[in-house]
């Protein structure tokens, strides 16, 4: 059987795949099985944040699988600690947790929110209030905290403890705020929602309330954190810091991780026995997230990213087709004026570009390494599938 074969066969059927076999990449460029080759602005969901097997992130993985591979929890390693120093210098948290996905790095989030109230509070404060249109995962407990009624599906019972308020009203908000409610947990921009920004004096203003309410704030920076937006965490650019944020995705550079970061109040709430992971700040994951982070934090990195976002916002309003843009930086949603975004995303890719869509949305989330050359490529290639 040949790769699309033997996937169709042997794989559950849980993606509407496109066939596509990718085989190798470098930087923004990724040819196929067949040697054809597609500029890429996707980033593997945000993911290859260095583009395609970037050379030093590529040098730091073999070396660090050449000597130590995977160290059980009871033990240190290097890699594991410098990756933990880093993001705490970089992003004021006090304490973290390393898992392997998104969605893990969700799940213990909303453990530390509930275990703060009820190490503090007792039972009876376990409820976690999230926005409709949110996504967190695909786990029970973070499908039960995705504000979107398709994924309340199938998989009875969920999890309880789950409430939704609509995003950027705070008068809904605060009438879920009926005393049992430990956490409120929101994505910045809601990614699978749509590429949706929340407004600025919104997100304060949840801020100020869960600091009066001593109400744990998570800020979901999956898919907005490690400079996507111009800024390591996102949430700089909304002026405030929460009490607890998850990053996964870009951090990896490719590999599997999930950060849970706790602030100096929630720091202490993870106990031994409370939590655990077998692979969770797996030295090779670790290492590879170290490449990222030298990279991502280097002298001038983010205002490259702002200026290649600037660039490719300019050109994309340019678009007669694209009728609105959303998002914050090289996180963009493009609203289509006549076109079917799956459409549109099938006819890129057959074109050689690859793409991603969000709801009814074209959605671009390019390697932050990309060049003004693969960003024109790329957009000559766009101009003609929305032409
Ligand atoms: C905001 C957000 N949170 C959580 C997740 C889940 O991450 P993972 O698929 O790594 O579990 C995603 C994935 O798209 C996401 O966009």
């Amino acid at each position: 059987m040949n790769t699309i074969q033997a996937t169709d066969q042997y794989m559950m059927n849980a993606f509407g795949r496109i066939p596509l076999v990718e085989a190798a990449g470098h930087n923004c460029t990724c040819t196929d099985e067949n040697g054809k080759t597609y500029i890429d602005f996707g980033s593997g969901i945000g993911c290859n944040v260095l583009g395609w097997c970037n050379d030093k992130w590529v040098d730091a993985v073999c070396a660090q699988v050449k000597s130590l591979q995977h160290a059980c929890n009871y033990y240190y390693t290097q890699p594991q600690a410098q990756l933990a120093e880093s993001l705490a210098k970089i992003t004021g948290f006090s304490k973290m947790f390393f898992g392997n996905s998104g969605a893990e790095a969700n799940e213990c989030a909303i453990k530390v929110a509930r275990k703060y109230s009820s190490d503090r509070y007792g039972k009876n404060r376990g409820t976690i209030v999230s926005l409709v249109n949110s996504f967190h995962g695909r786990t029970l407990a973070t499908l039960a905290a995705t504000g979107q009624d398709v994924f309340h599906q199938y998989f009875y019972p969920f999890p309880s403890g789950h409430v939704f308020a609509k995003a950027n009203d705070l008068d809904d908000l605060k009438s879920k705020l009926d005393g049992t409610v430990c956490g409120i947990m929101l994505e910045v921009i809601q990614g699978e929602g749509g590429v949706c920004a929340l407004d600025k004096e919104y997100v304060q203003a949840v801020k100020e309330i869960c600091d009066n309410e001593d109400i744990i704030l998570i800020i979901d920076e999956v898919q907005t954190g490690c400079g996507r937006t111009g800024t390591f965490l996102a949430q700089e650019q909304f002026g405030i810091r929460a009490n607890v944020t998850t990053l996964a995705k870009a951090i990896g550079g490719g590999l599997p991780i999930g950060i849970c970061l706790a602030d100096e109040k929630t720091a202490g709430v993870i106990t031994p026995g409370t939590h655990g992971s077998t692979f969770g700040g797996n030295p090779v994951v670790c290492a590879g997230a170290n490449a990222v982070i030298e990279q991502i934090t280097a002298e001038g990195f983010l205002d490259s990213v702002k200026e290649k976002a600037a660039y490719l916002r300019g050109e994309l309003e340019k678009i007669p087709e694209i009728t609105g843009l959303t998002g914050i930086g090289m996180m963009i949603g493009m609203t289509l004026k006549t076109k079917n975004a799956h459409d549109v995303m099938v006819a890129a890719n057959d074109a050689g570009l690859l793409v991603l869509t969000a709801k009814e949305k074209l959605r671009l989330l390019p390697p932050l390494t990309i060049t003004k050359e693969e960003m024109d490529a790329g957009l000559a290639i766009l101009r003609k599938v929305l032409s």
